[in-house]
């Protein structure tokens, strides 16, 4: 069975678009089958990974397949990155969450649709965009399972506790059950300052026990990957002290 892992925070620059090339390039190297689905309309992940022309190509994209998930097949709309297999987003998604709520047709269950009965990958991860609207409800729903970049700071656990609550109205109003499969203190710089200490502790007792929290440093060598269009894993990457981390959040991801 595939499973789907969504990478959601509606805090942009926490790292979910870096996180999802690492984990993606982890779980490859681990011999599982990568689909990578960029639902930011930015398409900060589809331009990373070389695709720019995907982003700006004509229709059909990502944004028609949501628009009418019955019509297309995620394999038809799929390019093949080295390491994995990518759905690019397209800039026509810039229109998508106000069609969505304007169509009044389940505007929350698009991408849940489109991904009913997809079974080629072993795993699909889904880059959800910065915000806390009707896309990234459907990350949420397509997946019920997220892994969640955070940053070290007072900001992000605020961020974090606003995600929480929107986790809670769309079980209740699904009547489904989402699991956070873990937390990634993500970008972290040492030596920290106290607030940067507090935030980790916060993490580490607001998740104690029940949800993996993880720690990856900064570092130049993840950017230089990224700017190659790969994850520290591909072939040409450097050696990198933080693939241990990805490889074990991938490990995590792929046996649940
Ligand atoms: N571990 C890291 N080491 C170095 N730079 C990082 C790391 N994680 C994220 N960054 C940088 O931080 C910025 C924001 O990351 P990004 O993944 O685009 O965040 P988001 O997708 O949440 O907006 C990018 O410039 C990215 O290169
Ligand atoms: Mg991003």
């Amino acid at each position: 069975m595939t499973r789907r892992i969504g990478i959601t925070n509606q805090k942009g620059g926490v790292a979910k678009t870096t996180d999802t090339i690492n984990v993606a390039g982890a779980l490859a190297a681990q011999g599982e089958s990568v689909l990578a689905i960029d639902m930011d309309p930015q398409g900060y992940l589809t331009h990373r990974l070389g695709y720019e022309d995907a982003y700006a190509s004509d229709p059909p994209s990502l944004y028609d397949a949501l628009e009418s998930p019955n019509e297309y097949d995620v394999a038809d709309l799929v390019v093949h990155h080295e390491e994995f297999d990518l759905l690019p987003a397209n800039i026509d998604m810039f229109r998508l969450e106000q069609d969505l709520i304007a169509s009044g047709m389940r505007p929350r269950m698009r991408l849940p649709l489109l991904l009913e009965g997809v079974d080629e990958w072993d795993v699909i991860l889904i880059d959800a965009p910065p915000s806390l609207g009707p896309l990234n409800d459907n990350v949420v729903l397509a997946t019920e399972e997220l892994l969640v970049p955070v940053e070290a700071d007072d900001s992000s656990q605020l961020a974090l506790n606003h995600l929480l609550r929107q986790l809670d109205t769309l079980e209740d109003n699904y009547s489904t059950t989402i699991d956070i499969a873990g937390v990634i203190v993500s970008n972290v710089s040492y030596p920290l300052d106290n607030e940067q200490e507090a935030a980790i502790e916060w993490y580490d007792e607001r998740f104690e026990g029940h949800v993996p929290v993880w720690v990856v440093r900064t570092r130049a060598a993840i950017k230089r990957a990224m700017k190659e269009g790969g994850s520290v894993f591909a072939d040409n990457a450097e050696e990198v002290d933080m693939t241990d981390v990805f490889a074990e959040i991938a490990t995590e991801v792929a046996d649940g």
